[in-house]
């Protein structure tokens, strides 16, 4: 099933997500629409806020499609290492049509569970490490954006209210 994306503005983004205790089935099915939810719209990676589940899974896959063995699912994810840097263009789904500068890590090891609540570390660079700390910073109710300066935000900010008023941001 794809779920529509729930975009800025909406609490479930900046509330942080609660803690997964109970690895089944449904959790399997919300992973699969997950995935399905992010191709649909596009994108390399999602957090289950992003379709208004509060819960801490995140699912990344910076192939998009081209290699099966990309795919990463993320359960109650941690970030347990960051080093060196990089600057790049950074975007989300959540806020359409909107990119900016970002400084992050070029180097990030995350921890996380898998499906079957299996604990393992995860280690990406470059466009994955950042991934890794947009969607992990998702389940912590924060986005991007929390990364650019005031200035800059102020002004993504009136445009996003100007969309809203003519009901271009839904
Ligand atoms: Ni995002």
């Amino acid at each position: 099933m794809i779920y529509p994306i729930v975009k800025y503005g909406d609490a479930v983004l900046e509330t942080p997500a609660q803690t997964i205790t109970e690895f089944n089935q449904d959790l399997k099915k919300l992973v699969e629409d997950m995935f399905e939810s992010m191709y649909a719209a596009h994108g390399v990676g999602l957090a289950a806020p992003q379709i208004g589940v509060g819960k801490r899974i995140a699912v990344i896959d910076v192939t998009f499609k081209e290699d099966p063995n990309a795919k990463l699912v993320l359960i109650n994810p941690e970030i347990i290492k960051r080093e060196g840097k990089q600057r790049s263009q950074e975007g989300c789904l959540s806020l359409p049509d909107f990119r900016e500068d970002v400084t992050r890590a070029n180097v990030v090891t995350v921890r996380a569970q898998d499906q079957e609540g299996k604990w393992f570390e995860h280690t990406g660079e470059e466009l994955l490490a950042r991934a890794l700390l947009h969607e992990t910073e998702h389940l912590e109710g924060r986005l991007y954006i929390s990364h650019i300066s005031a200035l800059k935000r102020d002004i993504m900010k009136r445009k996003i209210k100007k969309l809203m008023r003519a009901g271009e941001w839904t």
